[in-house]
Protein backbone atom coordinates (compact mmCIF):
# COMPACT_ATOMS: atom_id res chain seq x y z
CA UNK A 1 0.00 0.00 0.00
CA UNK A 2 1.42 3.56 -0.60
CA UNK A 3 1.83 5.66 2.53
CA UNK A 4 1.87 9.39 2.41
CA UNK A 5 5.84 9.56 3.54
CA UNK A 6 8.28 10.72 2.21
CA UNK A 7 12.04 9.88 0.95
CA UNK A 8 14.45 11.39 3.38
CA UNK A 9 16.79 13.10 1.56
CA UNK A 10 19.42 10.58 1.27
CA UNK A 11 17.20 7.85 0.12
CA UNK A 12 17.02 6.52 -3.05
CA UNK A 13 14.79 8.69 -5.06
CA UNK A 14 11.16 6.55 -5.87
CA UNK A 15 10.80 4.37 -8.75
CA UNK A 16 10.18 6.58 -11.79
CA UNK A 17 6.71 5.45 -13.16
CA UNK A 18 8.00 5.65 -16.67
CA UNK A 19 11.62 6.71 -18.70
CA UNK A 20 9.90 10.08 -19.58
CA UNK A 21 9.19 10.86 -15.87
CA UNK A 22 12.82 9.77 -14.80
CA UNK A 23 13.97 12.01 -17.94
CA UNK A 24 12.31 15.27 -16.65
CA UNK A 25 13.43 14.31 -12.88
CA UNK A 26 17.04 14.77 -13.75
CA UNK A 27 17.52 16.71 -16.75
CA UNK A 28 18.21 20.45 -16.39
CA UNK A 29 16.71 23.02 -18.73
CA UNK A 30 19.27 24.21 -21.23
CA UNK A 31 20.66 27.77 -20.88
CA UNK A 32 19.26 28.13 -24.13
CA UNK A 33 15.30 27.94 -23.81
CA UNK A 34 13.53 31.47 -24.32
CA UNK A 35 10.55 32.22 -22.52
CA UNK A 36 8.91 35.63 -21.48
CA UNK A 37 11.72 38.30 -19.93
CA UNK A 38 12.04 38.12 -16.30
CA UNK A 39 10.39 34.34 -16.23
CA UNK A 40 12.75 31.46 -15.59
CA UNK A 41 11.99 28.13 -17.81
CA UNK A 42 11.40 26.81 -14.87
CA UNK A 43 8.94 29.05 -13.64
CA UNK A 44 6.78 28.82 -16.52
CA UNK A 45 6.63 25.64 -17.26
CA UNK A 46 5.89 25.19 -12.97
CA UNK A 47 3.01 28.39 -13.78
CA UNK A 48 1.84 26.68 -17.22
CA UNK A 49 1.33 23.55 -15.02
CA UNK A 50 -0.60 24.95 -12.04
CA UNK A 51 -3.28 26.13 -14.87
CA UNK A 52 -3.77 22.69 -16.68
CA UNK A 53 -6.70 21.77 -13.94
CA UNK A 54 -8.42 25.02 -15.19
CA UNK A 55 -8.13 23.91 -18.06
CA UNK A 56 -9.75 20.43 -18.24
CA UNK A 57 -12.04 21.84 -15.98
CA UNK A 58 -13.25 24.26 -18.33
CA UNK A 59 -13.19 22.38 -21.66
CA UNK A 60 -16.48 22.38 -23.71
CA UNK A 61 -18.02 24.58 -20.92
CA UNK A 62 -20.09 27.48 -21.89
CA UNK A 63 -19.60 31.30 -20.92
CA UNK A 64 -21.27 34.44 -21.35
CA UNK A 65 -19.67 37.09 -21.45
CA UNK A 66 -20.87 40.81 -20.68
CA UNK A 67 -19.26 44.11 -21.19
CA UNK A 68 -20.48 47.16 -21.59
CA UNK A 69 -19.49 49.92 -24.08
CA UNK A 70 -17.36 51.44 -21.35
CA UNK A 71 -14.67 49.13 -22.51
CA UNK A 72 -14.19 49.56 -25.90
CA UNK A 73 -13.98 53.57 -25.43
CA UNK A 74 -10.94 52.93 -22.38
CA UNK A 75 -9.32 50.93 -25.65
CA UNK A 76 -9.56 47.49 -23.66
CA UNK A 77 -11.31 45.73 -26.89
CA UNK A 78 -8.02 44.49 -28.15
CA UNK A 79 -6.88 42.99 -24.51
CA UNK A 80 -10.12 40.98 -24.20
CA UNK A 81 -10.66 39.76 -27.64
CA UNK A 82 -7.09 38.19 -27.52
CA UNK A 83 -8.17 36.24 -23.62
CA UNK A 84 -11.39 35.47 -25.47
CA UNK A 85 -9.65 33.88 -28.80
CA UNK A 86 -7.16 32.20 -26.34
CA UNK A 87 -10.03 30.50 -24.17
CA UNK A 88 -11.81 29.56 -26.82
CA UNK A 89 -8.69 27.68 -28.48
CA UNK A 90 -8.78 25.97 -24.90
CA UNK A 91 -12.33 24.36 -26.21
CA UNK A 92 -14.74 26.89 -24.02
CA UNK A 93 -17.79 28.21 -25.51
CA UNK A 94 -18.57 31.66 -25.37
CA UNK A 95 -20.65 33.99 -26.38
CA UNK A 96 -19.93 37.78 -25.86
CA UNK A 97 -22.58 40.25 -25.15
CA UNK A 98 -21.71 43.95 -25.78
CA UNK A 99 -23.14 47.04 -24.55
CA UNK A 100 -23.18 50.77 -26.38
CA UNK A 101 -24.31 53.18 -23.02
CA UNK A 102 -21.38 55.75 -23.77
CA UNK A 103 -21.40 55.37 -27.95
CA UNK A 104 -25.11 56.23 -27.76
CA UNK A 105 -24.34 59.36 -25.60
CA UNK A 106 -22.07 60.00 -28.19
CA UNK A 107 -24.28 59.39 -31.53
CA UNK A 108 -26.84 61.71 -29.54
CA UNK A 109 -24.18 64.52 -28.85
CA UNK A 110 -23.31 64.08 -32.38
CA UNK A 111 -27.39 65.27 -33.44
CA UNK A 112 -28.02 67.36 -30.69
CA UNK A 113 -30.30 65.10 -28.87
CA UNK A 114 -30.74 65.71 -25.36
CA UNK A 115 -30.46 61.96 -23.35
CA UNK A 116 -34.25 61.61 -21.42
CA UNK A 117 -33.91 58.92 -18.72
CA UNK A 118 -36.73 57.52 -15.84
CA UNK A 119 -35.01 55.79 -12.94
CA UNK A 120 -32.05 54.89 -15.14
CA UNK A 121 -33.56 53.88 -18.12
CA UNK A 122 -33.24 55.61 -21.04
CA UNK A 123 -36.48 56.49 -22.76
CA UNK A 124 -35.47 55.39 -26.09
CA UNK A 125 -37.46 57.79 -28.80
CA UNK A 126 -36.70 57.70 -32.52
CA UNK A 127 -33.87 59.72 -32.76
CA UNK A 128 -32.13 57.52 -29.20
CA UNK A 129 -33.26 54.54 -31.82
CA UNK A 130 -31.17 55.36 -34.54
CA UNK A 131 -28.56 55.73 -32.21
CA UNK A 132 -28.34 52.69 -30.01
CA UNK A 133 -28.80 51.29 -33.87
CA UNK A 134 -25.97 53.07 -35.09
CA UNK A 135 -23.61 52.38 -32.17
CA UNK A 136 -24.68 48.66 -32.04
CA UNK A 137 -23.74 48.52 -35.82
CA UNK A 138 -20.60 50.35 -35.06
CA UNK A 139 -19.10 48.25 -32.14
CA UNK A 140 -20.11 45.01 -34.14
CA UNK A 141 -18.04 45.67 -36.93
CA UNK A 142 -15.61 46.77 -34.26
CA UNK A 143 -15.71 43.68 -32.60
CA UNK A 144 -15.69 41.26 -35.73
CA UNK A 145 -12.62 43.68 -36.58
CA UNK A 146 -10.63 42.92 -33.99
CA UNK A 147 -11.53 39.27 -34.18
CA UNK A 148 -10.11 38.88 -37.54
CA UNK A 149 -6.63 39.93 -36.82
CA UNK A 150 -3.35 37.28 -36.98
CA UNK A 151 -0.34 39.74 -37.76
CA UNK A 152 2.91 37.45 -36.76
CA UNK A 153 4.08 37.98 -33.36
CA UNK A 154 1.03 39.42 -31.95
CA UNK A 155 -1.04 37.30 -29.25
CA UNK A 156 -3.93 37.01 -31.90
CA UNK A 157 -1.33 35.00 -34.69
CA UNK A 158 -2.98 32.11 -36.42
CA UNK A 159 -6.35 32.06 -34.00
CA UNK A 160 -8.56 32.28 -36.90
CA UNK A 161 -11.60 33.15 -34.56
CA UNK A 162 -14.79 33.04 -36.66
CA UNK A 163 -17.87 35.65 -34.76
CA UNK A 164 -21.30 34.81 -35.68
CA UNK A 165 -24.27 37.72 -34.82
CA UNK A 166 -27.67 37.36 -35.71
CA UNK A 167 -31.59 37.76 -34.30
CA UNK A 168 -30.97 36.00 -31.53
CA UNK A 169 -33.08 38.02 -29.08
CA UNK A 170 -36.57 38.66 -28.79
CA UNK A 171 -37.51 41.76 -27.04
CA UNK A 172 -40.96 43.77 -25.61
CA UNK A 173 -41.58 47.10 -24.41
CA UNK A 174 -40.87 48.49 -20.72
CA UNK A 175 -44.16 49.88 -20.86
CA UNK A 176 -45.56 52.80 -19.06
CA UNK A 177 -43.45 53.00 -15.32
CA UNK A 178 -44.97 55.72 -13.21
CA UNK A 179 -46.78 57.21 -15.97
CA UNK A 180 -43.72 57.66 -18.05
CA UNK A 181 -43.42 55.99 -21.39
CA UNK A 182 -40.27 54.28 -21.95
CA UNK A 183 -41.33 53.72 -26.14
CA UNK A 184 -38.37 51.68 -27.39
CA UNK A 185 -36.71 50.44 -24.43
CA UNK A 186 -37.51 47.00 -24.31
CA UNK A 187 -36.58 43.81 -21.99
CA UNK A 188 -35.23 40.41 -23.25
CA UNK A 189 -38.53 38.30 -23.97
CA UNK A 190 -36.95 34.88 -25.92
CA UNK A 191 -33.73 34.18 -26.26
CA UNK A 192 -33.04 31.78 -29.30
CA UNK A 193 -30.79 29.17 -27.85
CA UNK A 194 -31.13 26.78 -30.55
CA UNK A 195 -29.74 28.63 -33.10
CA UNK A 196 -26.93 30.29 -30.53
CA UNK A 197 -25.86 26.46 -29.46
CA UNK A 198 -25.70 25.62 -33.21
CA UNK A 199 -23.31 28.21 -33.98
CA UNK A 200 -21.47 27.07 -30.76
CA UNK A 201 -21.30 23.78 -31.83
CA UNK A 202 -19.99 24.91 -34.87
CA UNK A 203 -16.97 26.22 -32.97
CA UNK A 204 -18.15 29.79 -33.43
CA UNK A 205 -17.82 32.89 -31.20
CA UNK A 206 -21.57 33.97 -30.78
CA UNK A 207 -21.97 38.14 -30.29
CA UNK A 208 -24.93 39.45 -29.18
CA UNK A 209 -26.16 43.53 -29.08
CA UNK A 210 -28.49 44.63 -27.06
CA UNK A 211 -31.36 45.61 -29.31
CA UNK A 212 -34.28 42.98 -30.24
CA UNK A 213 -36.99 42.61 -31.98
CA UNK A 214 -40.89 42.31 -31.17
CA UNK A 215 -42.61 39.36 -33.95
CA UNK A 216 -44.08 42.44 -35.68
CA UNK A 217 -40.36 43.50 -36.39
CA UNK A 218 -40.13 46.49 -34.05
CA UNK A 219 -36.41 47.14 -32.81
CA UNK A 220 -35.70 47.45 -29.29
CA UNK A 221 -32.96 49.04 -27.10
CA UNK A 222 -32.00 46.93 -24.35
CA UNK A 223 -29.69 46.57 -20.87
CA UNK A 224 -26.38 44.73 -21.96
CA UNK A 225 -26.55 43.16 -18.86
CA UNK A 226 -30.53 41.76 -19.51
CA UNK A 227 -29.32 40.67 -22.63
CA UNK A 228 -26.37 38.37 -21.04
CA UNK A 229 -28.21 37.25 -18.15
CA UNK A 230 -31.36 35.99 -20.56
CA UNK A 231 -29.02 34.83 -22.67
CA UNK A 232 -26.79 32.76 -19.74
CA UNK A 233 -30.05 31.58 -18.06
CA UNK A 234 -31.25 30.11 -21.80
CA UNK A 235 -28.26 28.50 -22.69
CA UNK A 236 -27.90 26.89 -18.58
CA UNK A 237 -24.41 28.72 -19.42
CA UNK A 238 -21.95 27.38 -16.91
CA UNK A 239 -20.69 30.81 -15.94
CA UNK A 240 -22.22 34.33 -16.93
CA UNK A 241 -18.94 37.43 -16.34
CA UNK A 242 -19.69 40.93 -16.49
CA UNK A 243 -16.51 42.83 -17.10
CA UNK A 244 -17.32 46.53 -15.79
CA UNK A 245 -15.62 49.74 -14.86
CA UNK A 246 -16.01 48.17 -11.22
CA UNK A 247 -13.72 46.40 -9.48
CA UNK A 248 -16.05 43.80 -8.17
CA UNK A 249 -18.72 44.00 -5.19
CA UNK A 250 -17.61 45.35 -2.40
CA UNK A 251 -17.86 45.49 1.37
CA UNK A 252 -19.09 48.61 3.66
CA UNK A 253 -15.04 48.56 4.27
CA UNK A 254 -14.78 48.81 0.62
CA UNK A 255 -13.00 45.85 0.09
CA UNK A 256 -13.64 42.89 -3.14
CA UNK A 257 -15.65 40.88 -1.95
CA UNK A 258 -14.76 37.69 -3.83
CA UNK A 259 -16.58 34.61 -2.95
CA UNK A 260 -20.76 35.34 -2.45
CA UNK A 261 -23.14 32.67 -1.80
CA UNK A 262 -26.59 33.52 -2.91
CA UNK A 263 -27.66 34.31 0.60
CA UNK A 264 -24.93 36.90 1.56
CA UNK A 265 -25.40 38.50 -1.99
CA UNK A 266 -29.11 38.95 -1.42
CA UNK A 267 -27.93 40.52 2.07
CA UNK A 268 -25.52 42.40 0.24
CA UNK A 269 -28.31 43.96 -2.15
CA UNK A 270 -30.46 45.06 0.88
CA UNK A 271 -27.55 47.58 2.19
CA UNK A 272 -29.42 50.65 1.82
CA UNK A 273 -25.41 51.93 1.75
CA UNK A 274 -24.64 50.11 -1.37
CA UNK A 275 -23.82 52.53 -4.64
CA UNK A 276 -26.64 52.26 -7.23
CA UNK A 277 -23.66 51.06 -10.25
CA UNK A 278 -23.23 47.84 -7.57
CA UNK A 279 -26.45 46.98 -6.77
CA UNK A 280 -27.33 46.88 -10.41
CA UNK A 281 -24.50 44.18 -11.43
CA UNK A 282 -25.67 42.26 -8.22
CA UNK A 283 -29.61 42.63 -9.18
CA UNK A 284 -28.29 40.64 -12.43
CA UNK A 285 -26.00 38.37 -10.95
CA UNK A 286 -28.67 37.49 -8.35
CA UNK A 287 -31.25 36.64 -11.20
CA UNK A 288 -28.67 34.64 -12.94
CA UNK A 289 -27.59 32.26 -9.91
CA UNK A 290 -31.16 31.74 -8.80
CA UNK A 291 -31.69 30.92 -12.30
CA UNK A 292 -29.53 28.27 -12.29
CA UNK A 293 -26.44 29.54 -14.14
CA UNK A 294 -23.75 28.34 -11.41
CA UNK A 295 -20.96 31.39 -11.16
CA UNK A 296 -22.20 34.93 -11.94
CA UNK A 297 -18.55 36.65 -11.84
CA UNK A 298 -17.80 40.62 -11.89
CA UNK A 299 -14.84 42.01 -12.91
CA UNK A 300 -12.49 45.32 -13.95
CA UNK A 301 -11.81 45.62 -17.46
CA UNK A 302 -9.27 48.01 -15.76
CA UNK A 303 -6.88 45.02 -15.01
CA UNK A 304 -5.43 43.42 -18.02
CA UNK A 305 -6.25 39.61 -18.67
CA UNK A 306 -8.98 40.22 -15.96
CA UNK A 307 -10.77 37.49 -17.27
CA UNK A 308 -8.03 35.41 -17.32
CA UNK A 309 -7.23 36.05 -14.00
CA UNK A 310 -10.55 35.30 -12.53
CA UNK A 311 -10.73 32.13 -14.14
CA UNK A 312 -7.42 30.72 -13.87
CA UNK A 313 -6.45 32.12 -10.10
CA UNK A 314 -7.87 30.05 -7.06
CA UNK A 315 -9.10 34.10 -5.31
CA UNK A 316 -9.90 35.44 -8.62
CA UNK A 317 -9.63 38.96 -8.98
CA UNK A 318 -13.24 40.13 -8.67
CA UNK A 319 -16.73 38.30 -7.35
CA UNK A 320 -17.99 35.61 -7.78
CA UNK A 321 -21.89 34.54 -7.14
CA UNK A 322 -23.08 30.97 -6.98
CA UNK A 323 -26.00 29.03 -5.34
CA UNK A 324 -23.89 26.25 -4.17
CA UNK A 325 -21.42 26.11 -1.38
CA UNK A 326 -18.35 26.71 -3.45
CA UNK A 327 -15.36 24.69 -2.02
CA UNK A 328 -17.50 21.61 -1.29
CA UNK A 329 -15.81 18.45 0.62
CA UNK A 330 -16.61 15.40 -0.28
CA UNK A 331 -16.10 12.11 -0.65
CA UNK A 332 -14.23 11.02 -4.08
CA UNK A 333 -15.71 9.87 -7.63
CA UNK A 334 -14.18 7.91 -10.46
CA UNK A 335 -14.78 11.21 -11.70
CA UNK A 336 -12.02 12.71 -9.58
CA UNK A 337 -8.87 10.78 -10.67
CA UNK A 338 -7.74 12.56 -13.27
CA UNK A 339 -8.21 15.87 -10.70
CA UNK A 340 -6.56 13.84 -8.20
CA UNK A 341 -3.60 12.40 -10.11
CA UNK A 342 -2.82 16.24 -11.36
CA UNK A 343 -2.57 17.11 -7.42
CA UNK A 344 -0.25 14.53 -6.16
CA UNK A 345 1.93 13.87 -9.46
CA UNK A 346 4.18 16.97 -8.64
CA UNK A 347 4.67 15.29 -4.76
CA UNK A 348 5.34 12.10 -6.37
CA UNK A 349 7.61 13.46 -8.57
CA UNK A 350 9.77 15.50 -5.68
CA UNK A 351 9.25 12.46 -3.03
CA UNK A 352 7.12 14.07 -0.92
CA UNK A 353 4.61 11.15 -1.73
CA UNK A 354 5.32 7.49 -3.16
CA UNK A 355 3.76 7.17 -6.83
CA UNK A 356 0.61 5.67 -6.96
CA UNK A 357 -0.36 4.02 -10.61
CA UNK A 358 -4.25 4.97 -11.60
CA UNK A 359 -4.79 1.55 -11.74
CA UNK A 360 -4.14 1.96 -7.52
CA UNK A 361 -6.18 5.16 -7.83
CA UNK A 362 -9.18 3.91 -9.50
CA UNK A 363 -9.43 0.38 -6.91
CA UNK A 364 -9.49 3.23 -3.86
CA UNK A 365 -11.25 5.74 -5.02
CA UNK A 366 -13.56 5.22 -2.09
CA UNK A 367 -10.84 5.54 0.39
CA UNK A 368 -10.72 9.33 -0.97
CA UNK A 369 -12.40 12.55 0.36
CA UNK A 370 -11.62 15.76 -1.80
CA UNK A 371 -12.18 19.53 -2.05
CA UNK A 372 -13.84 20.80 -5.13
CA UNK A 373 -13.68 24.57 -5.82
CA UNK A 374 -15.69 25.46 -8.83
CA UNK A 375 -14.66 21.83 -10.68
CA UNK A 376 -11.08 21.83 -9.72
CA UNK A 377 -9.78 19.42 -6.89
CA UNK A 378 -7.46 21.39 -4.86
CA UNK A 379 -7.56 18.58 -1.72
CA UNK A 380 -7.15 15.27 -1.28
CA UNK A 381 -6.84 12.77 1.52
CA UNK A 382 -7.69 8.50 1.88
CA UNK A 383 -8.56 6.42 4.63
CA UNK A 384 -7.50 3.13 4.86
CA UNK A 385 -8.92 1.28 7.92
CA UNK A 386 -7.36 -1.83 9.63
CA UNK A 387 -10.57 -2.73 11.80
CA UNK A 388 -9.17 -5.77 13.36
CA UNK A 389 -6.70 -3.39 15.55
CA UNK A 390 -9.01 -0.31 15.60
CA UNK A 391 -6.78 1.31 13.89
CA UNK A 392 -7.02 4.00 10.64
CA UNK A 393 -4.59 5.16 8.36
CA UNK A 394 -4.57 9.31 6.44
CA UNK A 395 -2.40 8.77 3.12
CA UNK A 396 -1.87 11.24 0.36
CA UNK A 397 -3.21 14.33 2.38
CA UNK A 398 -2.56 16.92 -0.19
CA UNK A 399 -3.59 20.81 -0.89
CA UNK A 400 -2.64 22.19 -4.02
CA UNK A 401 0.45 24.79 -3.38
CA UNK A 402 -1.51 28.27 -4.75
CA UNK A 403 -4.17 26.36 -2.15
CA UNK A 404 -2.33 26.04 0.81
CA UNK A 405 -2.27 27.95 4.39
CA UNK A 406 -6.30 28.61 4.07
CA UNK A 407 -7.44 25.42 6.57
CA UNK A 408 -8.13 23.49 3.39
CA UNK A 409 -5.44 20.37 5.03
CA UNK A 410 -7.41 20.96 8.51
CA UNK A 411 -10.72 20.26 6.62
CA UNK A 412 -9.41 17.16 5.03
CA UNK A 413 -8.13 15.80 7.92
CA UNK A 414 -11.30 16.46 10.10
CA UNK A 415 -13.37 14.60 7.21
CA UNK A 416 -10.91 11.86 7.53
CA UNK A 417 -11.17 11.58 11.13
CA UNK A 418 -15.11 11.79 10.65
CA UNK A 419 -15.30 9.10 8.53
CA UNK A 420 -12.44 6.81 10.71
CA UNK A 421 -14.70 7.04 14.00
CA UNK A 422 -17.98 6.34 11.61
CA UNK A 423 -16.41 3.32 10.25
CA UNK A 424 -15.90 2.46 14.42
CA UNK A 425 -11.94 3.05 14.62
CA UNK A 426 -10.00 4.54 17.53
CA UNK A 427 -7.00 5.62 16.06
CA UNK A 428 -5.43 7.34 13.22
CA UNK A 429 -1.78 6.94 11.93
CA UNK A 430 -0.09 8.59 9.31
CA UNK A 431 3.41 7.95 7.98
CA UNK A 432 5.70 11.08 7.20
CA UNK A 433 8.76 13.25 7.21
CA UNK A 434 8.43 16.01 6.35
CA UNK A 435 5.12 17.33 7.39
CA UNK A 436 5.89 15.95 11.24
CA UNK A 437 5.26 19.25 12.63
CA UNK A 438 1.36 19.97 10.99
CA UNK A 439 0.54 16.79 12.13
CA UNK A 440 1.66 17.17 16.11
CA UNK A 441 0.35 20.58 16.30
CA UNK A 442 -3.27 18.53 15.38
CA UNK A 443 -2.55 16.31 18.41
CA UNK A 444 -0.52 13.78 16.71
CA UNK A 445 1.84 12.19 18.69
CA UNK A 446 5.04 9.98 18.00
CA UNK A 447 4.70 6.51 18.06
CA UNK A 448 6.50 3.12 16.48
CA UNK A 449 6.41 0.79 14.04
CA UNK A 450 5.48 -1.59 16.46
CA UNK A 451 2.14 0.28 17.02
CA UNK A 452 1.14 -0.53 13.24
CA UNK A 453 -0.76 -2.77 12.52
CA UNK A 454 0.48 -6.05 11.61
CA UNK A 455 -0.33 -5.70 8.01
CA UNK A 456 1.54 -2.50 7.73
CA UNK A 457 4.57 -3.09 9.50
CA UNK A 458 5.34 -5.57 6.95
CA UNK A 459 5.10 -3.22 4.21
CA UNK A 460 6.87 -0.52 5.92
CA UNK A 461 10.09 0.68 4.50
CA UNK A 462 12.94 0.53 6.54
CA UNK A 463 15.00 2.46 3.90
CA UNK A 464 12.46 5.24 3.94
CA UNK A 465 12.82 5.58 7.88
CA UNK A 466 8.82 7.72 7.57
CA UNK A 467 7.80 8.78 11.42
CA UNK A 468 4.85 6.76 12.86
CA UNK A 469 2.49 9.81 14.57
CA UNK A 470 -0.67 8.32 16.02
CA UNK A 471 -3.69 10.33 17.07
CA UNK A 472 -6.65 9.45 18.93
CA UNK A 473 -10.00 9.94 17.64
C1 LIG B 1 0.58 19.58 4.73
C2 LIG B 1 -0.52 20.19 3.89
C3 LIG B 1 -1.55 19.15 3.52
C4 LIG B 1 -1.20 21.31 4.72
O1 LIG B 1 -2.24 21.86 3.95
P1 LIG B 1 -2.76 23.35 4.20
O2 LIG B 1 -4.09 23.49 3.56
O3 LIG B 1 -1.72 24.33 3.86
O4 LIG B 1 -2.94 23.32 5.78
P2 LIG B 1 -3.64 24.35 6.69
O5 LIG B 1 -4.02 25.57 5.96
O6 LIG B 1 -4.71 23.62 7.43
O7 LIG B 1 -2.44 24.68 7.67
C5 LIG B 1 -1.43 25.59 7.31
C6 LIG B 1 -0.37 25.65 8.39
O8 LIG B 1 0.44 24.46 8.30
C7 LIG B 1 1.79 24.84 8.20
N1 LIG B 1 2.50 23.84 7.41
C8 LIG B 1 2.35 23.58 6.08
N2 LIG B 1 3.20 22.57 5.74
C9 LIG B 1 3.87 22.21 6.86
C10 LIG B 1 4.88 21.27 7.14
N3 LIG B 1 5.38 20.49 6.20
N4 LIG B 1 5.32 21.17 8.41
C11 LIG B 1 4.84 21.96 9.39
N5 LIG B 1 3.87 22.88 9.19
C12 LIG B 1 3.41 23.02 7.92
C13 LIG B 1 1.75 26.19 7.53
O9 LIG B 1 2.93 26.90 7.79
C14 LIG B 1 0.56 26.83 8.21
O10 LIG B 1 0.92 27.28 9.48
P3 LIG B 1 0.20 28.51 10.17
O11 LIG B 1 -1.24 28.17 10.27
O12 LIG B 1 0.87 28.61 11.49
O13 LIG B 1 0.46 29.65 9.26
C15 LIG B 1 0.03 20.86 2.61
O14 LIG B 1 1.07 21.73 3.00
C16 LIG B 1 0.58 19.88 1.60
O15 LIG B 1 -0.15 19.40 0.77
N6 LIG B 1 1.88 19.61 1.64
C17 LIG B 1 2.52 18.75 0.66
C18 LIG B 1 2.12 17.30 0.81
C19 LIG B 1 2.41 16.74 2.17
O16 LIG B 1 3.42 17.04 2.79
N7 LIG B 1 1.47 15.92 2.64
C20 LIG B 1 1.58 15.24 3.88
C21 LIG B 1 2.19 13.90 3.61
S1 LIG B 1 2.30 12.95 5.06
Amino acid sequence: MNAPDQAPPDAPAPAPTSPSASTIATATMPATVSTPEGVSPQLFVDWLRTVAPYIHAFRGKTFVIGFGGELVKAGMLNALVTDVALLQAMGMNLVLVHGSRPQVEEQLALRNVQSQFHEGMRITDNAALECAKEASGELRLDIEAAFSQGLPNTPMAGAHVSVVSGNFVTARPVGIVDGVDLQQTGLVRKIDADSIRHSLSNNKIVLVSPLGFSPTGQAFNLAMEDVATSVATALKADKLIFISELSGITDASGAVMQDLSLRTAAERLQDPNIKPEMAFYLEYMIRASKAGVPRAHLIPFALDGSILLELFLHDGVGTMVSDTDLESLREATLDDIGGILQLIEPLEQDGTLVPRSRHLLERDIDNFSVIEHDGVIFGCAALYPYPREGLGEMACLSVSPEAQGSGDGDRILKRIERRARAAGLERLFVLTTRTEHWFLKRGFVHATVDDLPQDKRKLYNWQRRSMVLMKKL
